[in-house]
């Protein structure tokens, strides 16, 4: 696995999301454990191929996902792994927000979080009271770093002046086939020591059979999921977090890294896109 230091903290540059690990087929995030046993699997042989950025929150599959993220790194030195959960934007006032930390704490069975985020928020006005409850969580020990999720680089900005501590990333959507981020936010944590954490890298699952995409991914001797990953992960500053459910998957992203497309493919990719 190669490694990124942004913002002091050394991250893989591919880790593991866990939306919809434990979650049922029907129902909104309904939780089912009936896969469980898979998802730790997947988890546990991620952070034994060094991609030990685990990405969870509170709204995946109703807490469940932070369950079987506690059990796949049970045993695990807490130092070895690093934990991201999310707080949802219902619990952004003060009390709430201590409430959902500790409700996290207690699912995951941690007694820190590596990054605490703000899920998204419903409005702008949400913002200083969540960033100021986060910093007494970092006061007291329970979360190391502050991050943000789906924030616009205004809002990046605005959660950055209302505290002290430094807002180490902003995980939004990128991938080949979303590329918003380029224009603004991208540039922005390249030039302020933000991270950048990609999340739904592979589309969901939706740019796997692009042609151009598999037509590079054969002269490699890769597979497509394995260049979009690369793609992505060779932008200063950005990490991402593919979602695997399986062993086999999990395997096939960690191959993503170690090796370069070359210029003429690059310019073929970022065409077809
Ligand atoms: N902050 C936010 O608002 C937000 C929003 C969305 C996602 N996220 C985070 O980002 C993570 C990743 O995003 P995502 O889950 O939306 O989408 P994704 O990672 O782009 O895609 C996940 C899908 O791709 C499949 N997959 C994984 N590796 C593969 C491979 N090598 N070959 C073929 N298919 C492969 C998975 O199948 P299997 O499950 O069968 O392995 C799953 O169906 C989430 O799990 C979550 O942690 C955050």
């Amino acid at each position: 696995m190669e490694y990124r230091t942004i913002a002091g903290l050394k991250l893989p540059a591919i880790g593991i999301g866990t939306w919809n690990m434990g979650r049922a087929r029907l129902g909104y995030e309904k939780p089912d454990g009936s896969n469980d046993e898979q998802c730790i699997l997947a988890i546990k042989e991620a952070v034994k191929l060094g991609m030990w950025h685990i990405d969870t929150a509170e709204m995946y599959s109703s807490g469940h996902a932070e369950q079987i993220v506690a059990k796949a790194i049970k045993g695990i030195p807490r130092e070895k792994v690093f934990i991201t959960t999310k707080v949802l934007p219902s619990n952004l006032k003060r009390e709430y927000l201590l409430a959902a930390a500790r409700s996290s704490l207690q699912r995951l069975q941690v007694s820190y979080i590596d990054i605490y985020m703000i899920h998204w928020v419903n409005s702008t006005g949400q913002i200083k009271e969540a960033i100021e409850a986060m910093d007494e969580l970092v006061e007291a020990g329970k979360v190391k770093h502050i991050g943000v999720s789906n924030f616009s680089t205004a809002q990046l900005k605005l959660a950055q002046s209302c505290t002290d501590n430094k807002i180490v990333t902003n995980q939004v959507q990128y991938n080949l086939l979303d590329r918003r981020c380029e224009k603004e936010l991208l540039p922005y944590c390249q030039e302020n020591n933000v991270i950048l954490t990609a999340y739904s890298p592979l589309g969901q699952g939706k740019l796997l059979k692009n042609k151009v995409l598999t037509a590079v991914a054969a002269k490699h001797g890769k597979t497509p999921a394995q260049v979009a990953l690369n793609w992505l992960v060779s932008k200063k500053n950005v990490v991402t977090i593919p979602k695997a459910a399986s062993v086999g998957h999990v395997l096939e992203n960690a191959g993503a890294t170690g090796w370069k497309p070359d210029q003429a493919d690059l310019a073929m990719l970022e065409n077809e896109f």
